[in-house]
């Protein structure tokens, strides 16, 4: 149980000291969910090089770019450890394409959100399960619906405590951190791509753009896949 005071703390302290205190006051249930993004590696690497007792997982939709791939194999050389892979439930993925098509979520925004279920809100839910913090890598300058995040937060659905470290960080202290501790990152983000989902959902941005504008770009809507909004 997070108490208010130790919400107290955790607002006051940096990201890896914070880490270092909610995995030291929990022994077990505190998870961290990777995208293998340029922030989820800034966490990954803190947890990692200080050894703190977390379980890392990454959700493999079965739609990703190579590069995910890549990286995933390189963090598990360097760190000497391993991120956990979820995948969908096979028989999800079989229906929804083989009744909707492969390509489905091009069609509609209902289609596209029922994708994100199966492959992306699904697994989450079974890697969450027993979970009592699930850390996070969101900052609030991501997007509107994250604007108010705050770092701790009670999850009523989930009946957990979400940590988000990074919330306050600017995407300038990202970049630092990673350069400052060498931490290596998706080849993708050097071809013009910030934000990076699933392959067929995800194009890179034009210098200006904003840096979720290339997630599901054909859509007008919220741009969330319902990892972190219902
Ligand atoms: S999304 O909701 O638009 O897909 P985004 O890519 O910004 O999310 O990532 C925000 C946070 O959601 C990440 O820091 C990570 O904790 C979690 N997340 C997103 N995608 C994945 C994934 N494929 N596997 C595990 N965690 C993920
Ligand atoms: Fe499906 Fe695209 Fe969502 Fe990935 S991002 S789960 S491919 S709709």
């Amino acid at each position: 149980m997070i108490s208010k005071e130790d919400a107290e703390i955790l607002k006051q302290l940096s990201a890896e000291h914070g880490l270092k205190f909610i995995s030291g006051k929990f022994s077990q249930g505190v998870v961290f969910s990777t995208s293998l993004g340029q922030e989820d590696q800034v966490v990954t690497d803190m947890i990692f090089r200080n050894q703190l007792p977390i379980k890392v997982f990454t959700l493999d939709t079965g739609r990703l770019f190579y590069e995910h791939y890549d990286l995933l194999s390189k963090n598990n050389s360097r760190y000497k450890t391993k991120t956990e892979v979820y995948f969908p439930e096979a028989s999800d993925v079989e229906q929804y394409v083989n009744e909707k098509g492969i390509n489905a979520f091009y069609h509609s925004v209902e289609n596209r959100k029922e994708c994100c279920f199966i492959r992306k809100v699904k697994p989450l839910n079974r890697a969450l399960e027993n979970a009592q913090i699930w850390i996070t890598g969101l900052r609030s300058d991501q997007s509107e619906n994250r604007e108010n995040m705050p770092i701790i937060e009670w999850d009523e659905d989930r009946k957990l405590f979400k940590y988000n470290p990074l919330i306050n960080w600017s995407y300038q202290e990202v970049l630092n951190y990673l350069e400052q501790n060498n931490v290596q990152e998706l080849a993708l983000h050097k071809k013009g791509f910030i934000s990076v989902g699933c392959q067929p959902c995800t194009r890179a941005i034009e210098e200006g753009e904003n840096p979720r504008a290339g997630r599901w770009w054909w859509e007008s809507s919220q741009k969330e896949c319902g990892l972190h909004s219902h």
